[in-house]
């Protein structure tokens, strides 16, 4: 029975020829020449851009087992800078943001996981905000609904903002695809809670998530929830 059952798999994979890439993470058909070539060009592009080679400057803002982050701030040394923008490039790619401009180049900082392998495998871009947009496409409402249902889709929505008091907007998170929950998205998120104003920690409220994709969505809602 068990045999039957994977014999079937097998086929189905074989006729589809869906390969995951074991370093980018592009899943391909491997049957496709022209996924293949799709995938030739990605894949040693994408590896340069996260591939980290340490500078003699680094602004460690906290060590892991796995890793640790820096930041890299408005004003740091070009080869930095270059850096962050490069991973900009990678997150806002798989974001489909067609390289748009920060709002506020000047003043982002951007936040870099690496892991021990010497990889970029998460980044996060914060900037200082007075007032936050709340996410405000709220659907909707089905008649039926119950008030418990439209909290529910409510809350997903809006996270848990107070869009008056957020003072660090994040305009970009983005984790590589093989190393998601891990939970370096929540350790980059607490990271900058301790450092984006210097002695003074803050609260899950006073962070804002601008424009969240579905896994955005996701993440933050679990995030400030706990
Ligand atoms: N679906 C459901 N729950 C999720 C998801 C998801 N896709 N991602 C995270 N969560 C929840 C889980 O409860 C998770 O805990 P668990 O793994 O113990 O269940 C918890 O959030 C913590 O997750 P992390 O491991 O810290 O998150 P991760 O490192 O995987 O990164 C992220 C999450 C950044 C959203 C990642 O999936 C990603 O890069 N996605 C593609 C880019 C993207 O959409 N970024 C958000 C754009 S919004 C913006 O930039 C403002
Ligand atoms: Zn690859």
């Amino acid at each position: 029975q068990d045999d039957d059952d994977q014999l079937i798999i097998d086929a189905g994979q074989k006729e589809f020829g869906a390969t995951s890439c074991e370093s980018c993470g592009m899943v391909y058909s491997a049957d496709s020449p022209e996924d293949q070539f799709q995938h030739n060009q990605f894949h040693q592009r994408f590896l340069d851009s996260i591939k980290f080679v340490g500078w003699k400057k680094e602004r460690v803002v906290a060590e892991f087992w796995d890793g640790k982050i820096i930041l890299v701030m408005p004003g740091d040394p070009k080869y930095a800078l270059k850096k962050a923008e490069e991973v900009r490039r990678v997150a806002d790619n798989e974001l489909g943001f067609q390289q748009v401009a920060l709002n506020c180049p000047t003043q982002a900082k951007t936040y870099l996981f690496i892991n021990n392998e010497r990889l970029v495998v998460g980044c996060l871009i914060a900037q200082n905000i007075r007032q936050a947009y709340r996410v405000l496409a709220v659907p909707q409402t089905p008649k039926d609904m119950t008030r418990e249902d439209f909290m529910e889709h409510h809350r997903a929505w809006c996270c848990s903002t107070s869009p008056e008091n957020a003072m660090c907007g994040v305009s970009r998170i983005w984790v590589f695809s093989l190393a998601r929950r891990k939970g370096i998205a929540s350790r980059l998120l607490d990271t900058v809670r301790c450092t984006f104003i210097y002695g003074s920690p803050l609260t899950k409220d006073e962070i804002a998530f601008s424009d969240p994709t579905p896994d955005g969505k996701q993440f933050a809602t679990q995030y400030c929830d706990t």
